[in-house]
């Protein structure tokens, strides 16, 4: 593989002031006109174009993927079976907007939910933390969604009972972590002598299943709800993203969505050449062609950015981590694993091994041209920070010889670089899409459904006879069709 530079031209592509450098990817000219000429005749631009027109592209759910409706701006109609979906999205927005309004005296949020549910606001509430200057309620923002309790002891030991609200997010609102956590900090907030008519008033819920939180106990009015049409791990722009908006207000939320709306419009409209979302997955799927690669990184030279690669995992790993195409076939290629944390904290763990390991691992390395603090020494510690992420490219492009054999650096290690501009939410907001529309096109280009996670269930129907052998603390549970022998033998252990 050449990594000789190219002209500038060639390799950087730019959209909404964000620019993708894909010199070090070692993609000759020639190359890159196969990949656009292999995607097109796939068929990926239609598949862009059925995306957008709400199509059901989740063929196994017979639905439609739209978290894009989420954040079209513009309103301009989005019609699913004939009827737009923007009225009901605006009248989520004015909901927001005027919860946003009288949120007050409130010390701490309790945000209760799960994977999609979860890394997206997350993420959110922690970039937009480190935005030098932003407007901010200062609330504590309690994100609780493992069912160690370990988690939930800590939130409750900080929050005060009587100014905190409570969010219960779940897409089908049957989610048992979810459920359990938000029934035990109801039970805090009662153990704190909170009134009945407190605890409705502090409860909300956001959700695709309306009935179950009304069932739940949750008044209609404190009710959010998204659409079946929005995938878990996609649905951050609706109000799963309430969190942003309550701490940093609505007009920065609506600067998140007009961000990312930024990149959907550049994502349908800009011909394949020219499309972020697009060269990122061909990128990918030249090096997995090529070098079969099994693992690629995402390294954010940003603290802000810390919780990026978690998003992205689920993001990738469960939308496209499936070894069947949308046919049923056995397919060649499917998501490599993600991983990645902030740079340069990551160079001091395991980069070793992304210079020197057998494996070529391909990385994308983001990095923010502005400082990300106001502190006095925040430049000149950003030219450092840029300057690692700068050499760690160059060092994993070009290698380096030695007599040493120890001191050798075979090179040839392929990367991006994601330059933003700024970290501010409309920034934010533009990454998160931009890597949420490559994602939808690495499924597109493997034939794969990116919308539904069949392989999610299996284990947590296993739980449940587990769960109850545990609860009846013997230690003489034989191997059943539910329980085989190794599984049963750990659970004799734990409950002798
Ligand atoms: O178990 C996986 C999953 O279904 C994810 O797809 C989803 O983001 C998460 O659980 C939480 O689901 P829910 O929002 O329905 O609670």
């Amino acid at each position: 593989m050449s990594l000789q530079p190219h002209l500038a031209s060639q390799n950087f592509h730019s959209a909404i002031n964000v620019v993708l450098d894909t010199a070090y990817q070692g993609i000759s000219d020639s190359d890159w006109k196969k990949l656009f000429a292999s995607a097109r005749q796939s068929g990926l631009e239609q598949f862009i174009a059925d995306m957008f027109a709400g199509k059901h592209i989740n063929n196994s759910e017979d639905r439609p993927a739209l978290h894009s409706a989420l954040r079209n701006l513009s309103k301009t109609p989005v019609l699913i079976n004939g009827a737009d979906v923007m009225p009901a999205v605006d009248e989520v927005w004015r909901r927001i907007e005027a919860l946003c309004n009288q949120w007050e005296g409130i010390t701490d949020v309790i945000h209760i939910g799960i994977g999609g549910s979860d890394f997206g606001p997350r993420l959110a509430i922690e970039a937009l933390a480190h935005v030098p200057g932003i407007e901010s309620r200062g609330m504590r923002m309690h994100f609780l969604a493992n069912i160690d309790t370990a988690e939930l002891a800590r939130i409750l030991a900080h929050a005060q009972p009587h100014s905190t609200r409570v969010l219960i997010v779940s897409k089908s609102f049957t989610t048992l972590e979810t459920t359990m956590n938000a029934k035990a900090v109801v039970a805090w907030l009662k153990e704190n002598d909170c009134t009945k008519s407190q605890i409705a008033h502090a409860l909300y819920a956001v959700t695709a299943n309306v009935t179950a939180a009304k069932e739940f106990g949750i008044e209609e009015d404190n009710i959010y709800p998204f659409w079946d049409w929005v995938g878990g791990r996609y649905s951050v722009w609706s109000a799963v993203g309430l969190p942003i908006a309550l701490q940093y207000g609505f007009e920065t939320f609506k600067q998140f969505l007009a961000g990312a709306e930024s990149i959907d419009l550049h994502f349908k409209n800009a011909p394949l050449e020219e499309n972020l979302p697009v060269i990122m997955a061909l990128a990918l799927l030249y090096q997995q062609e090529k070098h079969g690669i099994k693992a690629y990184a995402v390294i954010p030279y940003a603290d802000a950015l810390d919780w990026f690669p978690k998003w992205l995992q689920q993001l990738d790993m469960e939308s496209n981590g499936k070894s069947i195409d949308r046919d049923g076939k056995p397919v060649k290629h499917s998501s490599p694993i993600v991983f990645g944390s902030a740079g340069s904290n990551a160079q001091h763990s395991y980069f070793q091994l992304l210079h020197q390991g057998t494996e070529i691992i391909p990385i994308d390395f983001i990095a923010v041209r502005e400082p990300m603090s106001d502190r006095p020494e925040a430049v000149a510690h950003h030219h450092i920070l840029l300057s690692n992420c700068l050499a760690q490219a160059q060092a994993l492009a070009n290698g380096k010889d030695d007599v040493n054999p120890n001191n050798v650096y075979p090179g040839k290690r392929p990367s991006n670089l994601l330059l933003l501009p700024k970290l501010n939410a409309f920034y934010l907001g533009a990454l998160l899409a931009l890597y949420e529309n490559r994602t939808a096109t690495l499924g597109a280009l493997w034939n794969i459904n990116s919308f539904d996670q069949p392989g999610v269930e299996y284990g947590k129907v296993l739980a449940k006879p587990i769960e109850k052998a545990l609860t009846s603390h013997q230690n003489n549970i034989q191997a059943s069709a539910e329980i085989d022998a190794v599984t049963a033998a750990r659970i004799n252990f734990l409950n002798s």
